[in-house]
């Protein structure tokens, strides 16, 4: 019997990303940490049980800062979820990258500075339980089992995603300037974002498996002469390739392990350590 209320893969919506199921149970989490930034909503892809989650809410309301990374990612694990689809809008940083590209980066740089980024922060919990002092390594923050199933769900639909490269979150809201653009360009990165950072370190604590795909709305505004991103412009551009995603997505969900077949380095990302937490 299928259980409605579980799901072995989790979908973390980005802008103008909104609904992925049909066919859901909408069911309100409550976390440790707080609320998620939405109902997750449970539904079923090629056989899988899959738990969607919008990372903004439900039309867009919390800004990239403002989001409950802990909240979200907790949210899909005490539903079972154990492998995780990050698909986030990005610039480019190089002009080969430009709209409607799909990249799955391989590397990750952190400029976000207000973010709470562990769950192993030393603070009690409000049942009083205090995590353990634990450091997982990131030095590979991406699934190589989910970056080759999202590699081959876009193939498969003639998309032919960049395999790798360098996503940098900034904090945000706003975009970059010139400067910082040109600087993050300078570095080699391929992509920037915003909520790329703290998701997969988050994940890698939770020992889940996390795959970011990300989908360039617009070139940065180092990598174009114009005059820089627009929001109106990322959210055009998303919506104009949201079926797109939404098809690679399901059928890298279809391409996935199950959750017993995962030999990846993310499933002991703990190494047996106990963390101090209850984890659900
Ligand atoms: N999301 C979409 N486009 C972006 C950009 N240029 N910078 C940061 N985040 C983005």
């Amino acid at each position: 019997m299928v259980n409605k209320a579980n799901a072995e893969i989790g979908v973390i919506g980005g802008s103008g990303f909104y609904s992925f199921l049909e066919d859901v149970t909408e069911l309100q989490v409550d976390t440790p940490y707080g609320p998620p930034s939405d109902s997750v909503f449970l539904g079923e892809v090629a056989g899988r049980r899959v738990a969607f989650l919008p990372r903004h809410g439900r039309g867009h309301h919390l800004p990239p800062h403002r989001i409950n990374y802990r909240a979200n990612l907790w949210a899909l694990r005490s539903v079972g979820v154990r492998q995780v689809l990050g698909p986030c809008a990005v610039g480019g940083l190089r002009p080969e990258y430009g709209p409607g590209t799909l990249l799955v980066p391989d590397q990750l740089v952190d400029r976000t500075k207000s973010r709470v980024g562990t769950y192993f922060d030393g603070l009690p919990l409000p049942d009083g339980t205090v995590p353990n002092v634990v450091h997982v390594s990131l030095a590979d923050p991406y699934c190589p089992a989910g970056r080759a199933a999202a590699l081959k769900a876009a193939r498969g639909r003639d998309w032919e995603a960049v395999d790798g490269g360098t996503l940098v979150v900034i904090e945000g809201p706003r975009f970059s300037t010139r400067a910082e653009s040109l600087w993050h360009q300078a570095q080699g990165w391929s992509v920037v974002g915003m909520t790329g950072h703290p998701e997969a370190s988050l994940a890698r604590e939770l020992e889940l498996c996390y795959t970011s795909l990300t989908l360039v709305t617009d070139l940065d505004a180092g990598a174009e002469t114009g005059e820089g991103v627009s929001h109106d412009e990322v959210l055009r551009v998303f919506a104009a390739n949201v079926d797109r995603l939404r098809g690679v997505l399901f059928d890298a969900v279809a391409a996935l392990p199950s959750t017993e077949e995962r030999d990846c380095l993310c499933v002991n990302a703990l190494g047996g350590m106990d963390p101090g937490l209850a984890l659900p």
